[in-house]
């Protein structure tokens, strides 16, 4: 008998690192086939063939080639392209990651074929609803029939809102399985030697939100807190094409070559990013992903965010909200330079095996749906 195949999908940065691990999961466990979907949501080579390559992420058997656009006609056009693939080529069941437009976008389309979502790293929320991944968010776990959680808030989250106790489980962070696993390769990185740095002594700064980036009257008073901290500490600054594009288009270009010690790159590799986490005495950043990487990397994480869906990277790891402030910032930075800052716990089930429970998981579940056609 013929494999039961489900598709994973995939579309932007933060999703190849958390898709590498749960497909492996899947090839170990032998039972299932899977079919690797990329959307194209992001198709820089920075942003997405060098995590191909990196986390020996199999070749995708069938790419979208979407592209930018806006929020709607992305989300669109995804969907119209996914649904057309879908329509000729049946799965089992889908599984999305994470809250970017793809998850959504090719949840709705399969949800409509009748065809099960699985939503890997559901229930986060920040209950700020101006944030595009927030709706993704909660569309995607209204449409998922199987809801795969990170973090114990993710599971009240979602029975507040109604969902059956019976489809969700909380399995722990796949992304951090993909950190584990790839810490130790990171070491033979030359990201700081490349950049004159030195390990323990500069500040990783990341920044691509809309809330951070798109406004010129918000980024430029944190780009000027950058640029103040680069006087006290060398600073790292890993450009995302989003935030490249607002400071060259609000004029604010002079920021690129306003400190000697301000090493502005192109985003980084997977392990050179990880390499670059791991060795900073702090990193700055509006990233989700980030937040829950340096907890478990125990750097401190200043977070230009008012509110996270990942509360757990500030109850029990290093992360703090500062939203969008310089002054906050850099009253921060020093905080951390005068070793005050909290040095976090351990997260549970963040352990390197996450991969393995959604695996399980999701095999449980699909042989409870076809007791007499178990896989
Ligand atoms: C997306 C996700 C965000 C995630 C981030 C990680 C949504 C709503 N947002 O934001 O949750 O944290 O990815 O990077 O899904 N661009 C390129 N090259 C690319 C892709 C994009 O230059 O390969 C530029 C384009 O100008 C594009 C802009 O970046 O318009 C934004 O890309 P988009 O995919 O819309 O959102 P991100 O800001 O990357």
């Amino acid at each position: 008998m013929s494999k039961t195949v489900i598709d994973l999908v995939a579309g932007a940065r933060p999703n190849f690192m958390k898709l590498a691990p749960v497909e492996r999961a899947f090839q170990t466990s032998g039972s299932l086939a899977t079919r690797i979907v990329h959307t194209g949501q992001h198709y820089d080579t920075q942003l997405s063939d060098v995590f191909f390559t990196e986390l020996g992420i199999p070749r995708p058997d069938i790419c979208l080639e979407v592209g930018s656009g806006t929020h709607g006609a992305q989300t669109a056009r995804i969907l119209e392209r996914y649904e057309a693939h879908l329509l000729e080529n049946r799965t089992a069941a889908v599984v999305v990651f994470g809250d970017v437009n793809s998850t959504v976008a090719c949840a709705l389309a399969a949800v409509k074929l009748g065809i099960p979502v699985i939503h890997v790293e559901a229930g986060l929320r920040s209950f700020d609803r101006t944030m595009p991944e927030e709706i993704n968010r909660l569309l995607t776990d209204a449409l998922s029939d199987l809801l795969l959680v990170s973090e114990p808030s993710g599971v009240a989250n979602l029975l507040r809102e109604g969902i059956p106790e019976s489809r969700i489980h909380l399995v722990g962070n796949v992304m951090i399985d993909t950190l584990k696993a790839e810490l130790d390769r990171s070491r033979d990185s030359d990201v700081l030697s490349r950049n004159g740095l030195e390990s323990g002594e500069y500040a990783l700064v990341t920044l691509h939100r809309p809330s951070n980036v798109d406004d010129p009257a918000i980024l430029g008073p944190l780009l000027h807190a950058i640029a103040h901290i680069s006087h006290r500490l060398p600073v790292l600054f890993p450009v995302h094409p989003r935030t490249r594009a607002s400071i060259q288009k609000s004029g604010l270009d002079q920021f690129f070559s306003c400190s000697p010690t301000l090493h502005v790159v192109d985003p980084l590799p997977y392990r050179d990013n990880l390499a670059a986490m791991a060795s900073a005495s702090m990193v700055i950043t509006d990233s989700g992903g980030i937040q829950e990487e340096t907890s478990i990397l125990r750097v401190p994480c200043l977070t230009m965010r008012a509110n996270t869906e990942r509360p757990v990277t500030v109850e029990m790891g290093t992360s703090r909200l500062l939203g969008s402030d310089p002054l906050a910032m850099k009253e921060a930075a020093e905080t951390v330079l005068d070793g005050k800052w909290k040095t976090g716990t351990d997260i549970p089930l963040w352990d390197g095996q996450a991969a393995e429970r959604v695996a399980a998981c999701v095999l449980k579940w699909i042989s409870d749906r076809n007791p007499g056609n178990p896989r």
